[in-house]
């Protein structure tokens, strides 16, 4: 029998498949609900390829509150809420910001109101660590700790950081409320996990990040350079205060991450904490040319790249503390950066096309006997 059963929203993007996979594999049973505007149903054939368990699937715009209710009233064991649906492209969001503030707020409103019809308590959010922007800015706040203050730089960071503040007052006001009417109050939680930089792919090959349209994260797009598919890497600016001018970011193994999901679901489930945040990351700070440098080692050749301006809103650092995860969730990173490495460029090597081709033929046999193979396996 199922521990519970979880509705994943964007449950078919980069994190939330992955995610589901990890629910999977710990017996929960998941629902997804994805408009698939950045993603594609064969996530879900791979999920089944890899636990030999397929979550359900319902094409579904989190704006839309009706058909989100219809979703809740088709599952009335639904305990729990994962939320990744969202816009996430930073520069986008100071082009189109009120989209940004539609879909990511609008969204997450609608999902709220829809969950609180339902009876449905617990939520564990997708914010960022680009809630804390330059975290430079007060003294002693790197690594990063969770109670270093919140400034974000950008219209996608004001949409995290509203939607933390949104969740924590629905989750006070029906604590309060459920307490007046003698109700059982302990079940109305959240989880804000900050991520750091999710990077890398399923080591089977046959599962990643395939973004439709223009990657704009660091990993993904030097995945183009190895492959030929984009000439060189934009470095934005190499005149920071780190060891080599360049920014520094904490890369996270995806498979980690997805972890980190399901250890705050449990802590919700069995400690009712009410609404805490949580930083999920190494702790350990990377700067960009170290990153091509590792990536180059695995791929084998270097890289091509070209320093130019540094990019509006970035900042020097973002390395986490993440010490309240480790002790409160019982979760740590497993895997390395250069893990990371090696299993991106065997995704990506071995399915230039992502998701709109099938993988190779020794990776899906490899891959439903549970063994790992080298990226030239192929
Ligand atoms: N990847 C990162 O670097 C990173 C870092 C910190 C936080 N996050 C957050 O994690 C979450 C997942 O990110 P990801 O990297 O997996 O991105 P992703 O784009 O792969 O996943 C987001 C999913 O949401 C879906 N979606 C978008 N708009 C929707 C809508 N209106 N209705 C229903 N579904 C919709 C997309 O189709 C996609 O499947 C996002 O909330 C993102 O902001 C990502």
């Amino acid at each position: 029998m199922a521990v519970g059963t979880v509705l994943i929203t964007g449950g078919t993007g980069y994190i939330g498949s992955f995610t589901a996979l990890a629910l999977l594999d710990a017996d929960y049973k998941v629902v997804i609900v994805d408009n698939l505007y950045n993603s594609s149903k064969v996530s879900l054939d791979r999920i089944e390829i890899l636990c030999g368990k397929r979550p359900d699937f319902y094409e579904v715009d989190i704006t839309d509150e009706a058909a989100l209710d219809k979703v809740f009233a088709a599952h009335p064991d639904i305990d729990s809420v994962i939320h990744f649906a969202a816009l996430k492209a930073v520069g986008e969001s100071s082009e189109i910001p009120l989209e940004y503030y539609r879909v990511n707020v609008g969204g997450t409103i609608s999902l709220l109101r829809s969950m609180t019809k339902h009876n449905v308590a617990n939520i564990v959010f997708s914010s960022s660590a680009t809630v804390y922007g330059d975290a430079t800015r007060v003294p002693n706040m790197i690594p990063i700790p969770e109670h270093c203050p919140i400034g974000p730089t950008n219209p996608y960071g004001r949409t995290k950081s509203m939607i933390e503040s949104i969740i924590t007052d629905h989750v006070e006001a029906q604590r309060n409320n459920s307490k007046k009417e003698g109700k059982p109050f302990e079940k109305w939680n959240g989880a804000l996990l900050r991520y750091f930089n999710p990077a890398g792919s399923h080591p089977s090959g046959i599962m990643g990040e395939d973004p439709l349209g223009v990657p704009f994260n660091l990993l993904p797009l030097l995945g183009q350079v190895a492959t030929g598919q984009r000439e060189k890497l934009l470095v934005f600016g190499d005149d920071y205060a780190s060891r080599d001018g360049t920014a520094i970011r904490d890369y996270i193994h995806v498979v980690d991450l997805a972890k980190g999901h399901l250890a705050a679901l449990n802590y919700l489930r069995n400690n009712h904490p009410g609404v805490r945040a949580w930083n999920l990351g190494s702790g350990r700070g990377c700067t960009v040319f170290e990153m091509i440098n590792a990536f180059s080692k695995v791929v084998g050749h270097p890289l091509k790249f070209e320093v130019v301006g540094r990019r509006a809103g970035d900042v020097l650092d973002l390395t986490a503390n993440p010490a309240r995860a480790n002790e409160e969730l019982g979760w740590k990173t497993e895997l390395t950066l250069e893990d990371a490495c090696e299993d991106l460029w065997r995704w990506v090597s071995n399915n230039p096309k992502g998701y709109r081709q099938d993988p190779p033929e020794a990776f899906l046999k490899a891959a439903q006997e549970g063994k790992t193979l080298k990226a030239s396996a192929a």
